[in-house]
């Protein structure tokens, strides 16, 4: 990781979502970081964040289908090289992340590393994040409640915010 021991004076929680749970977890990390001292912001990527305040960024995405959504690693790729040049730590939102197996944590690896360009800059040296999300069958359209059958996923809700508070709570003791 580049820029460590420069002081991180703000932090971008960047996210992507469809379905909502992705974001309940990125606005936790956020309120995390705030609650121990360190300025953070929380955007949607759909938003189009402007990285020139930050000086730290938290990028998460939710895995569909065994892989992220272009969304996320569209705008990694555009801000590339100043992300290189900052702390960044990466989290997935996935419902395998329930099953703690080393599969399940292997396969969330490689979804991540697609989302850092395949940079090895990003996301050194501070912990991943890996946080079972939601499903709520009622809310999918029928290609993804298909989807959702052929990958023999269940419905359900398995968001702990509290897990997300204690990844948020160590990353923060890495970047202040
Ligand atoms: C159609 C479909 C496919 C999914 N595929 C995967 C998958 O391959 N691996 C996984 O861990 N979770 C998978 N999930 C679970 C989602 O990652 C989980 O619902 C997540 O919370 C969605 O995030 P969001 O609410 O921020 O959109 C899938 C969910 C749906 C609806």
């Amino acid at each position: 990781m580049r820029g460590r021991g420069a002081a991180v004076s703000r932090v971008l929680v960047v996210f992507d979502t469809k379905f909502g749970a992705t974001r309940d977890i990125a606005e936790e990390i956020g309120r995390s970081l705030r609650g121990v001292g360190l300025p953070a912001d929380v955007e949607a990527v759909a938003a189009a964040p402007d990285l020139s305040k930050y000086s730290a960024v938290v990028l998460g995405a939710p895995v569909f289908g065994g892989k992220l959504e272009p969304p996320l690693c569209d705008w990694v790729h555009e801000h590339l090289a100043t992300l290189e040049n900052m702390p960044t730590a990466v989290f997935v939102v996935g419902a395998s992340v329930r099953d703690d197996t080393p599969e399940a944590r292997e396969a969330l690896d490689r979804v991540m590393d697609s989302a850092l360009c395949g940079s090895e800059h990003l996301g050194a040296g501070l912990p991943r994040g890996r946080f079972a999300g939601r499903i709520d069958a009622d809310k999918l359209p029928a290609p993804m409640r298909f989807m959702l059958h052929m990958a023999k996923l269940p419905a359900g809700d398995w968001v702990d915010l509290d897990e997300v508070h204690a990844w948020a709570i160590g990353i923060a003791s890495r970047l202040t």
